[in-house]
Parts: structure tokens; sequence; C-alpha cells
């Protein structure tokens, strides 16, 4: 830098100071901030090279030069500040806001919300208290079983449909096709007439398995609940009343229920359970297939082979079973059109039960 008079390194210091002013105006980040800082204020800086020249001009001049240096540093100084202070503030509040964990949710779930029995489960309990009521004892039967308990024994047939591989779910375990999991609660029948001696008056709750494709109506693994009733002289008048009593006391008026002739290898004769389907009132809908009834299950007077798989005497006993879908019954009752979501466990679904 060539050598400079008092005048001009006085007019250099002005116009330092005046782009000094303008560069702050548009600095927006701590980082450029810090850039402007070390170009005029530090050792290296503007005001330090000015301050160099002073070396060249008399004493008085100096001290003049000097004076208006240190003057203008300590303006800038503060300027700098002031714009240094407002970005650690901001600064500040982009990084708490970047660190902000939203913990209300957690309150929430955690703190106010009990947990309730599922809608399946507390239909179930209640299904149980009917027939409690009615005399009947509430028995259980193992999930895996074996082929002759879910169909052999039922008077269901080697080449019958209903044992086709695309309907059961069968388990690696012992001869092929020797256990699966059970399609339906009829096997504890078996169980029931072979562990007791009649009179029986059982039902049986309890989830069952089928190869289905999930739908509006069905799930791969459902509910069901078996009714078992053996005793001298029981007739089809003994069944209907028992499921009239049972459809009141879980329906109330508004839904009819009504049997159908039907077929199962396990009852001779048999029937199919069928309700009003609640989704459209009867008129049909997608839930129903358009047939205002759903199927809730069957029914019917035990079949002599059955009795006699378990070793009793069709002569001396007769009997009725029954067997229902508890999440169909559910599905109806509350009018949920697509059985799925009882298995979502979606918590606001299942809370308004
Ligand atoms: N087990 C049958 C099913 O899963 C339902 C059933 C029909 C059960 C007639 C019975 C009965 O006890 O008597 O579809």
């Amino acid at each position: 830098m060539p050598q400079l008079s008092l005048k001009e390194i006085i007019e250099r210091i002005d116009e330092a100071k005046s782009r000094f002013a303008s560069s702050l105006e548009r600095i927006n980040d701590l980082e450029q901030l810090r850039e402007l800082e070390s170009d005029v204020l530090s050792k290296k800086g503007t005001l330090a090279l000015l301050n160099r020249q002073l070396g060249s001009l008399d004493l008085e001049s100096r001290q003049a030069a000097g004076a208006v240096i240190n003057q203008a540093r300590a303006e800038m100084r503060s300027d700098f500040e002031r714009v240094e202070s407002g970005l650690l503030v901001n600064a500040r509040a982009a990084e708490l806001e970047s660190e902000k964990l939203d913990i209300s949710e957690m309150v929430e779930d955690w703190t106010f919300q009990a947990g309730r029995i599922h809608l399946i489960t507390a239909t179930r309990h209640e299904l149980e208290d009917i027939f409690v009521g009615m005399g009947f004892t509430v028995e259980e039967g193992p999930e895996v079983e074996t082929e002759w308990h879910n169909f052999e024994a039922l008077n269901i047939p080697p080449y019958h449909p209903a044992r086709a591989g695309q309907d059961s779910f069968y388990l690696k375990f012992g001869a092929p096709e020797s256990m699966l999991l059970r399609t339906h609660t009829s096997p504890v029948q078996i169980r029931v007439m072979m562990r007791q001696k009649p009179p029986i008056y059982a039902v049986v709750p309890g989830r069952v398995y089928r190869r289905d494709t999930a739908d509006a109506r069905h799930t791969p693994a459902f509910h069901q609940i078996e009714g078992l009733v053996v005793d001298k002289g029981i007739s089809f008048a003994n069944l209907a009343g028992t499921i009239e009593e049972f459809t009141k006391a879980i329906f109330g008026p508004n839904i009819v229920a009504r049997l159908r002739p039907g077929y199962f290898p396990f009852t001779e004769p048999s029937a199919e359970f069928e309700v009003t389907c609640s989704i459209c009132g009867g008129t049909g809908c997608r839930t129903c297939s358009g047939t205002g009834w759903i199927e809730l299950g069957g029914c019917g007077m035990v079949d002599p082979n059955v009795f006699m798989a378990v070793g009793l005497d069709p002569e001396e006993w007769s009997g009725f079973a029954f067997g229902f879908g508890i999440d169909r019954l559910a599905q109806m009752r509350y009018s949920i059109s697509d059985m799925r979501v009882l298995l979502d466990n979606d918590v606001r679904f299942l809370r308004q039960f």
C-alpha cells in the first residue's frame, strides 16, 4: 500500500465504516458474520492495515488518525455485536425447534387410557354366561387336533370335501395329514363324550382355523362356540327351544333368526342357523352377498355314527349339537360391515365396545 496522508486515511476509514454497515445489513447467518469480522476487524483486517499506515505520519496526525480509527472500531464492534446477538438468538431457536420431541401422544396413551376386553372375548364371555344360565358347563379342547377327532369320529369320511388340503391347515407332525389345526370346535364334542358320561350339557368356545382368504365375512383364524347335549329322550324341539332362547338373549328383538334344512355329516337331521343381516337390515348388501341373511352356524340331532365312534349306544342316548361363529355373531350384533377390522388391533375401533 502506498504512503497515505492523514486525509486519505480518514477517507479510507469512513469508506470502511460505510461498507461494513451495508454488509452487516445484508448478513443473515453467523458464518457470513464471522467472515466479515475477519475481513474488517481482525488483526489482518482493513482497520489493522490502516492502523499500520499511521507510522509514516507525524506525531500530531498519528494521534488524530489513531483516535478516528479507535472510534470507528468501537462503533463497528458494537454494530457487529448487535447483529451477532440477534443471529445467535435465532440460531438457538432453530436448534430447539429441530430437537423438539412431541411427547403428548405418549402421555395420552400410557397415562390416561385403560385397556379393555376385546370385542370377541367379551362376546364369548357373554355367550358363556347365557349358556351357563341355561344349565350348560363350559369345556375346552386343543387347537391342534388329530384327523380322527376333527373328521373321522364326526362321520366326515376321507373323501369329504371338507377334508381337502385347501380348507385345512395340516401340520408336519406324525403321518401325513394326521394332525391339523382344528377346522371347527366340533372335535371337542368327541373329547367331551369320551371323558364324561351323559347326561352332558356343554358348550365349547374356542379358536378355529381354515385356509380361507380374508374377506368381509371370513378370516383364516376365527372363533366358534360349540354346544352338545346328550341325555335320554332329547328331541329336535329341545334344540329349537335352546336356539330360540339363546337368540333372544344375545340379539334382542331387532334381529330375526331362522333355521333352514341343511346337511352336516355329524348331525341328522341338520339345520343351518341364519340371522337377518344387520348391515342392510335384510335388503341385501355386499356383506351378506345380497341375500339379506348371514349364516352363523349349524345344528342338528347327533348322528348315530358319532355316538358309536365314542362308544355310546344310540338306542339309549339321544342329543343335539350346534356350532356358531362368535366373530360373525359379534359382527351382526354391532353391524360391523367388514370382519377384518376385528383383527386389525386399531384401538380407535376397539375402544368403541
Ligand atoms: N362344525 C360346523 C362348522 O364348522 C358347525 C356345526 C354344524 C356344528 C352342525 C354342530 C352342528 O355342532 O351340529 O361349520
